[in-house]
């Protein structure tokens, strides 16, 4: 592993550490590994135009600065500023990856979408491909049972959220598929994300299915 990675791992780490919430430091390692295998699968003269070092760094960093995860959103952002300048990145590639890391989330796009440069598209794509798929359900029960959400409640229709505030509202589990997991793949900005991401939203599709279906015991049948 390069020195500098080893810092950001342990910058987030310290950050991250005891975070039970979906945003823990394995959560971050899978996000960095998703953008590589993003920048891989990009044709040649596409993945030219990636800066791998910056992508690479803020899928480390992206939930540090989280209101979810920070208790001082303030002092957390001087404090992060400060480390990326010691890895020898330009003014210009703090700043991006300071935009990236405050726009890429589903929350900050519900009202309108946030245009990413290439790099932060790559790590956006990352980062939503962690909540879909076998982890993403895993994450979403994890979260929900961290939260005290009610795991499903057939008679609770899901919400179309209008804004921030209401996807913060509680909901049951099973719902937040609907409200956001079932839409992750359609909002993805590359094709190579888009390969991964739609085998990833079909086996979400068919757990989703499979527990309506034991809800019901309509999984049962005549042998
Ligand atoms: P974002 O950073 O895009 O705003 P979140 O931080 O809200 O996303 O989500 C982090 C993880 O927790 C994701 O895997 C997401 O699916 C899950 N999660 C968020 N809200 C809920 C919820 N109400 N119920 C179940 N899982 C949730
Ligand atoms: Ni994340």
């Amino acid at each position: 592993m390069d020195a500098y990675i080893k810092r950001v791992v342990l910058f987030v780490q310290q950050h991250l550490g005891d975070d039970r919430t979906g945003h823990d430091v394995a959560h971050a390692y899978r996000v960095v590994q998703l953008a590589l295998r993003i920048i891989e699968l990009m044709p040649e003269v596409e993945a030219a135009r990636v800066n791998r070092r910056l992508v690479q760094c803020a899928a480390w960093v992206h939930d540090v600065i989280d209101p979810k995860v920070a208790v001082d959103v303030q002092a957390t952002e001087t404090e992060l500023r400060a480390f990326l300048e010691t890895l020898d990145f330009t003014e210009a590639e703090v700043d991006e990856i300071f935009f990236i890391i405050t726009h890429m989330s589903f929350s900050k796009n519900i009202e309108s979408r946030v245009p990413l440069s290439l790099n932060g598209q790559i790590v956006q794509d990352a980062d939503r491909l962690d909540a879909i798929g076998v982890i993403g359900v895993a994450r979403a029960l994890y979260y929900g049972g961290a939260h005290g959400d009610v795991l499903y409640d057939p008679a609770v229709a899901p919400r179309v959220l209008a804004d921030e505030s209401e996807y913060r509202e509680p909901g049951t589990v099973i719902n937040h598929f609907y409200e956001k997991l079932f839409q992750l793949k359609d909002l993805l900005n590359t094709d190579a994300a888009r390969q991964i991401g739609e085998k990833r939203d079909l086996k979400m599709h068919s757990f989703v299915d499979d527990f309506r279906a034991e809800w019901e015991g309509s999984d049962v049948t005549d042998a």
